[in-house]
């Protein structure tokens, strides 16, 4: 039993924190892009409790180094990578092909990859890179997933999203940047909105059959995810940090409120919603901070208008 006060969770709080106490031998955890940063911190924290990690990765060898090093920490073997790129349609579906003749259930599943302000580019398929990666790809994963999901029931889907999404909702009139100029923080902000509304109607199609969907806002963390950062975005993140706007996390910190969201026996009977720091966050339009969820990020109408805009773009529809 543990002496944790899980009500003190907080912007400091841990992965090992958020699983004290809590054992995850017999489940099955998938979580895309587990070869750096947030992803490979929630796998170790999730091994470390006897749960089965897959983990996502483009490079295998960079995946298969942070998969050693995850078995040798926490002495549990059953950590496997598995190649995923998710701006190819094609290899998305190979990929569940794969995973789903290998698991018919899968009891945690966590989209964690992403791209962050990229140059313009297009997915294989010719969608806007931040949109088709971070939303249409795991839209697709997740909809070819949901049976081993429904298997597995009571079952969690979390979602990377990003204070980010404060940036800008999705501008269904023109998703890929054909109309406009391309901004890479809206693209990302978009996309991580996208991110949270794919929660919002996950979570109403699937509860009645025990699978619940979250979304999260790890912190600001410092990560790979920086890579396509430029001089004028570090000035402008360093005043916002001097303003006090917000604080570093650690990795482990960073990695705590998506692995909250994935395990904490809190949040049974719950889903649909948008969490920071271990805690399901304020609904807030206040453009001045990043706290809290905007309101269209939890728009049910937009969330169904997502969902059917993301099978047409997938060419595929999941009836459930
Ligand atoms: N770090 C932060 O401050 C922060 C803040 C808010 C939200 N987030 C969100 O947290 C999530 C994890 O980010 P992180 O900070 O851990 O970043 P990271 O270290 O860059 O990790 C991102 C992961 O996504 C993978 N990935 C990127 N593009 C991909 C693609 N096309 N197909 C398949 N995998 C792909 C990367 O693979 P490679 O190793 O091959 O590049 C990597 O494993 C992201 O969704 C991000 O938006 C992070």
């Amino acid at each position: 039993m543990s002496n944790i006060d899980r009500t003190t969770f907080g912007h400091g709080t841990t992965t090992d924190e958020v699983l004290e106490g809590i054992d995850l031998t017999g489940k099955l955890a998938l979580i895309t892009g587990g070869s750096s940063g947030l992803g490979a911190e929630t796998a170790r924290a999730l091994a470390s409790k006897g749960a089965q990690v897959v983990i996502t990765a483009r490079n295998v060898d960079k995946g298969e180094e942070v998969a050693q090093s995850i078995r040798s920490a926490t002495g549990n073997d059953n950590v496997e990578v598995m190649a995923l790129e998710l701006d190819s349609f094609a290899g998305i579906r190979a990929f569940a092909e794969q995973f789903l003749a290998k698991y018919d259930a899968l009891d945690i599943l966590i989209n964690n990859a992403g791209v962050m302000a990229s140059p313009f580019a297009t997915t294989e398929d010719g969608f806007e890179m931040q949109f088709g990666t971070n939303h249409l790809g795991h839209f697709l994963l997740t909809g070819l997933l949901i049976p081993a999901l429904v298997k597995a029931a009571p079952s969690r889907i979390v979602a990377l999203s990003s204070a980010g999404h404060r940036t800008s909702p999705v501008v269904f009139e023109d998703i890929n940047f054909e109309q406009r100029d391309y901004n890479k923080w809206a693209s990302y902000g978009q996309s991580k909105t996208a991110n949270i509304l794919h929660v919002v109607e996950l979570d109403r199609r699937l509860a009645d059959s025990g699978v619940r969907a979250y979304a999260v806002h790890p912190g600001v963390i410092q990560t790979e995810l920086s890579r396509h950062m430029e001089q004028e975005d570090w000035d402008m993140m360093q005043g916002r940090l001097d303003e006090g706007a917000f604080k570093i996390k650690t990795t482990p910190a960073g990695a705590a409120t998506s692995t909250y969201a994935a395990t904490a026996p809190e949040l049974e009977g719950r889903g649909g919603v948008y969490l920071e720091d271990c805690h399901i966050a304020e609904i807030n339009d206040d453009q001045t901070t990043s706290v809290g969820v905007q309101p269209y990020a939890l728009d049910p109408e937009a969330a169904k208008q997502l969902w059917a805009v993301s099978e047409e773009m997938v060419g595929q529809t999941f009836s459930v």
